[in-house]
């Protein structure tokens, strides 16, 4: 199923994919190979029918030390500014894809998580980290600002002097902290990580998937939204999740593609 130098790894056991950043030797750090590999493997796990819930984690000691330094910022920008914003594009790809997907999703974090890895992390409905696990914005221990996202995570999920402090000073947190600051659900020790987060898919993989897709979408939709906006919305995706089979619309398509009674364009179908 995966090559020795894929740079993600996958098992799909019991209805969880467990889905690894790869290049252990390389802290996992994310490269346009790795990025644009992980795009598929997401691709390839969404809709299976034995998939209910993905796991994120990394093979070795980090969950992911961010971006690649040297293929991700330096090499694109030696060939300018297209494969800058090509890079960029396939990493924020993933993370969007992973953000709206459609299975509930957890970040294991195994070991040390930095800069870019926010992204992910924040793509991931929950999260539980290793009380081992060390936790940086080291953007600005080389000179730039948390870019890609890192920013917006931590002003969404901390408070506003715990996301200042960390983003100015890129000081390490370990595991406990990131769950007291609540960039994590849950921090335990390194050797209970997998089963207290099978735990949590377990109890996932018993609820009904079409309300798990509507209550995590709705939880990110919900938060920028003003109150009576939020309601509205709520009443509407609760309405479009009863009736997920749109017979109706079958129809249309039956009538005018096979039967050929009726051009949409003109006018209605026959209901
Ligand atoms: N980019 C490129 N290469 C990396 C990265 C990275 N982000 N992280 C690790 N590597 C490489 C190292 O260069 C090294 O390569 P080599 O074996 O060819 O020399 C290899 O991975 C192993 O790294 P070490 O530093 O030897 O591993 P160690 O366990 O001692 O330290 C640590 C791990 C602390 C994660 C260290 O590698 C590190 O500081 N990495 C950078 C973390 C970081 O700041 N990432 C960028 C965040 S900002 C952003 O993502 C936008």
């Amino acid at each position: 199923m995966r090559l020795a130098d894929d740079p993600v790894a996958f098992d799909v056991v019991d209805n969880i994919a467990w889905v690894r950043f790869n290049r252990p030797e390389k802290r996992n750090c994310m490269n346009p190979t790795l990025n644009r590999r992980m795009m598929e493997v997401l691709a390839d796990l969404e809709y299976r029918d034995d998939v209910g819930v993905l796991v994120l984690s990394g093979e070795g000691t980090a969950w992911s030390a961010g971006m690649d330094l040297k293929e991700y910022f330096r090499e694109s920008e030696e060939k300018g500014l297209g494969a800058v914003r090509k890079s960029q594009q396939e990493a924020y790809g993933w993370w969007r894809r992973l953000r709206w997907y459609q299975k509930p999703t957890i970040a294991m974090v195994n070991g040390w998580c930095f800069g870019g890895g926010y992204g992910p992390l924040f793509s991931c409905d929950l999260a539980f980290a290793s009380h081992e696990a060390q936790f940086a914005l080291s953007e600005i221990n080389w000179g730039i600002l948390p870019g890609g996202g890192a920013t917006k995570v931590v002003a969404d999920l901390l408070s506003m002097r715990d996301a200042m402090y960390h983003a100015l000073t890129g000081e390490l947190i370990d595991g406990k902290k990131a769950a007291e600051w609540k960039l994590v659900n849950e921090s335990v020790p390194l050797a209970e990580l997998k089963t207290r987060v099978k735990q949590v898919a377990d109890v996932l993989l018993s609820k009904n998937p079409v309300a798990l897709k509507a209550t995590k979408d709705a939880l990110r939709r919900v938060a920028e939204m003003t109150y009576d906006s939020a309601e509205d919305y709520l009443v509407r995706a609760q309405e479009a999740a009863n009736s997920f089979d749109n017979e109706g619309r079958k129809q249309g398509i039956h009538q005018f593609i096979d039967e050929k009674t009726y051009k949409p364009g003109l006018g209605a179908y026959d209901k």
